[in-house]
């Protein structure tokens, strides 16, 4: 142990537990590939404006939830908070026209009151669909997350799916909205209250005063002819692909740049405070809001921690092959034969601490290796394998070791 522990909210990501992480970045690697996205990196910190502007003065991550600090050049600096806005940022100052397809992994940080899959530095996993404000581009979005979800084997996802509306009906409907909320004023709960001024569409997605908001006016009854055709889209398009989803008419999302759609993924098997595996939807206005063109966007991001939250306990084994060396002098043989199955490509590992022949079993055992090679004074390895034992001459090894693997 150390005099310190990990800051509050933040967490040290270890093997075993690890792996399963490991797991999730490297298919949503491919699997943003598989949709035609890029990798975009940007800076883990912005201008405070970025998200001021972009997220939303009004947004409760804007107001209580980010790390913001002078730097020693006296600008105001935020952590990012989330990934959106310092996209659009990039893709502004790229030349902000035309279409870009941009995929992300990384660290977000907010200010948050810690419990299990709600961290201060958590990570995501994000694409953003920049240049096309067609219902296409919106389908490919929903679906691209959903189909990652279920392929890593989360078998409990719930697809929720709202619209919002738009510059055009928003207002007339936040208005009715407004009414409807002030009637009903002294029931609420001072959170929603409070909210009601400022941002009253936030009220919608208040637990407590949920049996008050049944039959509050929903977005969806106002949303514009435009707006209605664009959902009307969406959602024959997520038919077309099979996509099931459920909607849901008190769906907001807890940052001020979307226009119509918005959408989250529920994991149905996690407690209902964290929930939301990820979520997303249309930012139309984002671009203007940080002073450039406009340019329409539609985007989505996962929480790693919820992820490997809902995947659970999961017995993945970092090794294929694991050396156990019956004698200290051999070591040099050992060596060798690692560097050639790692340069097939076959994970493998020893034990270079020339421990006892039982304490090699051991870590060989912890290591979940399914192929245990055994190296001996014998010109032939002696290979453990599903409690079968077979004697291999070393120069096949790279071949059996692939082939067993393989079948
Ligand atoms: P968000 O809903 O704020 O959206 O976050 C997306 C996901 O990140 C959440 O559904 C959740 O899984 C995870 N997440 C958020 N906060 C935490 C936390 N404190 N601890 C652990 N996990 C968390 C966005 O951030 C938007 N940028 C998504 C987007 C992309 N919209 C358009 N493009």
């Amino acid at each position: 142990m150390s005099a310190f522990r990990p800051p509050k909210g933040t967490d040290d990501i270890l093997p075993p537990q690890s792996s399963t992480w490991r797991r999730v970045l490297r298919e949503w690697d491919e699997w943003s590939e598989v949709y035609g996205y890029g990798l975009v990196v940007t800076p883990l910190f912005e201008a405070t404006e970025v998200f001021e502007r972009g997220v939303g003065g009004e947004s409760e991550v804007v107001q209580k939830q980010m790390y913001t600090f002078t730097d020693r050049g006296g600008r105001s600096i935020t952590l990012r908070p989330e990934g959106t806005a310092g996209v659009v940022r990039a893709y502004l100052d790229a030349g902000g026209s035309g279409v870009m397809k941009l995929s992300y992994a990384g660290p977000m940080f907010r200010y948050e009151q810690p419990q299990a899959g709600r961290r201060r530095q958590f990570h995501q996993l994000g694409i953003e669909y920049l240049g096309v404000g067609e219902p296409l581009a919106d389908v490919e979005v929903v679906e691209m997350g959903y189909r990652f979800l279920t392929r890593l084997g989360i078998g409990e996802v719930e697809l929720r799916l709202n619209s919002i509306g738009d510059a055009t009906c928003r207002p007339g409907y936040l208005q009715v909205l407004r009414e409807y909320l002030e009637e009903r004023r002294e029931a609420l709960s001072p959170d929603s209250r409070a909210r009601l001024a400022s941002n009253p569409l936030r009220v919608l997605d208040s637990r407590d005063d949920a049996p008050l908001l049944a039959d509050a006016p929903s977005m969806v009854q106002h949303l514009c002819a435009a707006c209605s055709q664009h959902y009307t889209g969406v959602k024959e398009g997520l038919d077309q692909l099979g996509v099931a989803f459920v909607e849901d008419p008190r769906l907001v999302r807890g940052l001020d740049y979307y226009t119509r759609t918005a959408f989250e993924y529920i994991g149905t098997s996690l407690d209902a405070a964290q929930n939301a595996l990820g979520g997303g939807g249309r930012y139309d206005g984002l671009a203007e809001a940080l002073g450039g063109k406009p340019a329409p966007g539609v985007g989505l991001a996962l929480g790693v921690e919820r992820i490997v939250l809902a995947l659970g306990e999961q017995a993945v084994g970092e090794v294929d092959v694991y050396l156990v060396s019956e004698d200290p002098q051999l070591a040099g043989r050992v060596l060798k034969l690692a560097a050639r199955l790692r340069q097939a490509g076959v994970r493998t590992d020893f034990d270079a601490a020339r421990r006892s022949v039982k304490a090699q079993f051991r870590s060989a055992d912890r290591s979940r290796a399914p192929i245990v090679v055994v190296v001996g004074d014998r010109p032939e390895l002696d290979i453990r394998c599903d409690g079968e034992r077979h004697a291999v001459p070393p120069e096949e090894i790279t071949q059996w070791v692939t082939t067993r693997l393989h079948r």
